[in-house]
């Protein structure tokens, strides 16, 4: 068995040590949110924190993971920085069919936490390897954009 924290719990799951962390966050503790797109870590659909930082679950065995807190989209929103990404989201209608949209957040969110005002440069440079076939990338700019100031207005 292996030990997973993740968003805030501890779970056994009976896996091999090279599963991939995606599948087990699916297929085994049944959070659904986090999105399988290449298997190869090339499209960022998979994207879950490690301890904050962004990692692609699909390439990321479940025995790499070790103790460290596994966070998916669907407790994003217990953190300041995904709350203001989630609002900036909605608020900007972003998403279009959907399907990179966790991932696009996962990203977004460990952007602002490290970087709370990233000019166009940091972001595009941030989320270059989170693919979106629908083409939203402007809005998620804009909306990262609103997420910062959102952010800024709160600390203040
Ligand atoms: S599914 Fe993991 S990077 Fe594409
Ligand atoms: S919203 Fe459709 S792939 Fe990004």
């Amino acid at each position: 068995m292996t030990t997973l924290i993740l968003n805030g719990q501890t779970h056994e799951v009976d896996a091999p040590d090279d599963m991939p962390l995606l599948w087990a966050i699916r297929d085994l503790v049944g959070y659904t949110g986090t999105k399988y797109g290449c298997g190869k870590g090339l499209c960022g659909a998979c994207t879950v924190h490690l301890d904050g930082q962004p990692t692609r679950s699909c390439i990321t065995p479940i025995a790499a993971v070790g103790d460290r807190r596994v966070t998916t989209i669907e407790a994003i929103g217990d953190d300041p920085a995904g709350a203001s990404v989630q609002r900036a989201w909605r608020a900007l209608d972003v998403v279009q069919c959907g399907y990179c949209q966790s991932g696009q957040i996962m990203a977004a969110a460990a952007l602002l936490r490290d970087n709370p005002s990233p000019d166009d440069a940091a972001i595009d440079g941030a989320m270059r390897g989170n693919l979106c076939r629908c083409a939203t990338y402007v809005r998620i700019r804009a909306a990262i954009h609103a997420a910062a100031e959102s952010l800024g207005q709160e600390v203040s």
